[in-house]
């Protein structure tokens, strides 16, 4: 749609995102992985550095950071020698959830909705991971108060029925009818679902739920990073955590950071399943401990948790 509507090819988009498998999206996406096994991927990718806090791509982390990628970017799009033609949008993440649960700052946010409205380029927010109520908003990019041109939905908004949606501006749609057509668009059983699952979001208040019991969730991972000097970083925003696992003997890297220790995060990951706790594995080198509880979690059931974590880190 970005690329119709401005007539641009070139697409933006930042490490260690994960926008899907398909040509198209695997080729706006940072995992190797998958990519060096196809070969050939769309052409027009620029790939740019996303705020990682813990490893910063320039090393310094904090507002510094900040800073310096927004400059980065912002010189990169003005520089008539940058080798890269106008582009017609940016994609990110708000969270990066498969990079390894990383959350955009608010004020980097910002800074690219602006950078991106000057220059036209169409700002699209992929909350297919992090949307509908998960990080303490319905949409996670509502914390720093933008509003992007295109956001791709899905996984949660279905309520389990299998739904993806598309929204944006509607003078971005020229594309004309049966341009963009396929088999299985509309579902009404799956829309009759979204449409439900959207109601009872809002009726029960359930960001502010995921955002009250993911700040107890994360109260019980600090304390657990507190007693256990292999968990390097607490990161995430509600009920989007995550724990990177660190070798603490390991070689420090720029910031001063111990390596990812993948084999620790394997083996934490086998204690919490043989106590009865499904945790997903992420991030770079897999060592990035997933926390993505149902939204309707209760108090109760997130202290039975931070119990089963506690046992299962003693236990390694
Ligand atoms: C942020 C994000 N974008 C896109 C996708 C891809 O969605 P789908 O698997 O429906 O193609 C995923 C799937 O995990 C995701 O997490």
């Amino acid at each position: 749609m970005a690329r119709t509507t401005s007539g641009r090819q070139n697409v933006l988009a930042f490490q260690g995102a994960y926008h899907g498998m398909t040509l198209g999206t695997m080729s706006i996406s940072g995992n190797l992985g998958p990519k060096n096994a196809l070969g050939s991927l769309l052409s027009g990718v620029q790939m740019l550095p996303y705020p990682h806090n813990y490893r910063c791509p320039f090393g310094t982390g904090g507002e510094q950071a900040i800073d310096l990628n927004l400059r980065y970017i912002e010189q990169l799009l003005s520089d008539p020698e940058s080798g890269i033609t106008a582009p017609s949008a940016m994609i990110l993440e708000p969270v990066q959830g498969e990079g390894g649960v990383i959350a955009a700052p608010d004020r980097w946010l910002q800074g690219l909705r602006r950078i991106t409205q000057e220059r036209g380029i169409a700002l699209i927010v992929d909350e297919i991971q992090c949307g509908i109520a998960r990080t303490g908003k319905m949409f996670a990019f509502e914390h720093a108060d933008i509003i992007p041109d295109i956001m791709p939905l899905s996984k949660a908004i279905g309520g389990g029925l299998p739904l993806a949606v598309v929204v944006y501006r509607e003078e971005l749609d020229v594309w004309q009818p049966g341009a963009h057509a396929g088999t299985f668009r509309g579902n009404q059983l799956a829309m009759a679902a979204g449409t439900a699952t959207l109601r009872y979001l809002k009726q029960h208040a359930v960001a502010d739920h995921a955002l009250q019991v993911g700040e107890r969730l994360r109260s019980h991972l600090l304390k657990l990073q507190s007693a256990f000097g292999w968990i390097g970083d607490v990161r995430g925003r509600g009920l989007m955590l995550g724990m990177e696992i660190v070798d603490r003997d390991g070689e420090p890297d720029g910031q001063g950071h111990p390596p990812v220790h993948t084999a620790r995060a394997r083996q934490f990951q086998q204690a919490c399943l043989q106590r009865g706790l499904i945790l997903e594995l992420g991030g770079r080198h897999g060592a990035t401990v997933r926390l993505l509880p149902p939204l309707i979690i209760t108090d109760a059931e997130i202290d039975f948790v931070a119990t089963i974590l506690f046992a299962a880190a003693a236990a390694i």
